[in-house]
């Protein structure tokens, strides 16, 4: 399977660093970001192609896997899309606007392709999906970073924002991903609490769900890429999962 990458930074570089060893049939083959230089590292580092021309890079690979920016997802998607190529997307919060969703959705639909999104940086969607339709009643995320990975210059614990998943994706977009994935899984726009807090290293998910099945609780406490603090080491890893998962004859879990 030959697979282009939109964004080289933190989740490319692990992504890129895990599956070129291990020669199992993916090959990173095209490299595309709005920075050549970065695409040209991580083009070296896979032994693929820094992509200078978008439409090259995607009439040459099976599968797009963006990790850029949700705007890197508006601007190509309806074209990967359109050409019947699969796509992974990590920056989901693209996904809380509606519109778009059900644009792209159908532009998939038309062209016989695939839009595949990683569970990131959390544990507990399987759950969410088994019971989104069977008497869900509420989910709730709470979200704890670090100043730094918030980029914030605090030393008190503070609620940064309480509310709907939409309206958080819009204000912190690079930092909430998680909060439109579980409200894509589940079909609503899911409750968010965002908290900066000076005492944690890690990037804390706590996922709440109760309904007539009953209730589920989950905790994801992340390291951060050394790269980038706003993103979990499990976002990439999940890639590379699911990634490896389209080899594979025997799928297990969702
Ligand atoms: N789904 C999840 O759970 C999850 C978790 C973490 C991060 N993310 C998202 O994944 C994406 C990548 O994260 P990262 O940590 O690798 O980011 P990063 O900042 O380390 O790297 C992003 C790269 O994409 C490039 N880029 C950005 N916009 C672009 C565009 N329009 N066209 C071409 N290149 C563009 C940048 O130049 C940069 O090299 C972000 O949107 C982030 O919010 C999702």
């Amino acid at each position: 399977m030959k697979v282009g990458i939109i964004g080289c930074g933190a989740i490319a570089n692990i992504i890129t660093t895990s599956i070129v060893p291990e020669n199992n049939g993916i090959e990173i083959a095209y490299l595309f970001d709005k920075d050549i230089e970065r695409a040209e590292n991580l083009a070296s580092l896979a032994g693929g192609v820094a992509a200078l021309d978008f439409d090259e890079m995607v009439d040459n690979v099976d599968l797009v896997l963006e990790c850029a920016s949700p705007d890197s997802v508006r601007s190509f998607a309806p074209e990967v899309l359109g050409k019947g190529r699969d796509m992974i997307i990590m920056s989901v919060g693209a996904f809380m606007d509606i519109d778009f969703y059900q644009n792209i959705e159908k532009i998939a639909k038309k062209n016989n392709a695939k839009i595949h999104l990683p569970s990131g940086a959390i544990v507990g969607l399987d759950g969410i999906k088994a019971v989104a339709k069977f008497g869900l009643k509420d989910v709730n995320l709470v979200t704890r970073k670090s100043p730094k990975s918030l980029g914030k210059n605090i030393d008190k614990e503070e609620i940064l924002f309480e509310g709907k998943a939409s309206e958080a994706v819009k204000e912190f977009p690079l930092n909430i991903n998680v909060a439109a994935t579980i409200s894509v899984a589940c079909q609503r726009d899911i409750n968010v609490k965002i908290i900066v807090d000076p005492k944690v290293d890690r990037n804390v998910h706590e996922i709440t769900a109760r309904g007539d099945f009953g209730e589920f609780k989950t905790t994801t406490m992340n390291y951060p890429c050394a790269a980038n603090p706003k993103t979990s080491m499990l976002a990439a890893l999940s890639a590379i999962r699911l990634l490896k998962s389209f080899n594979e004859t025997i799928s297990v879990g969702m």
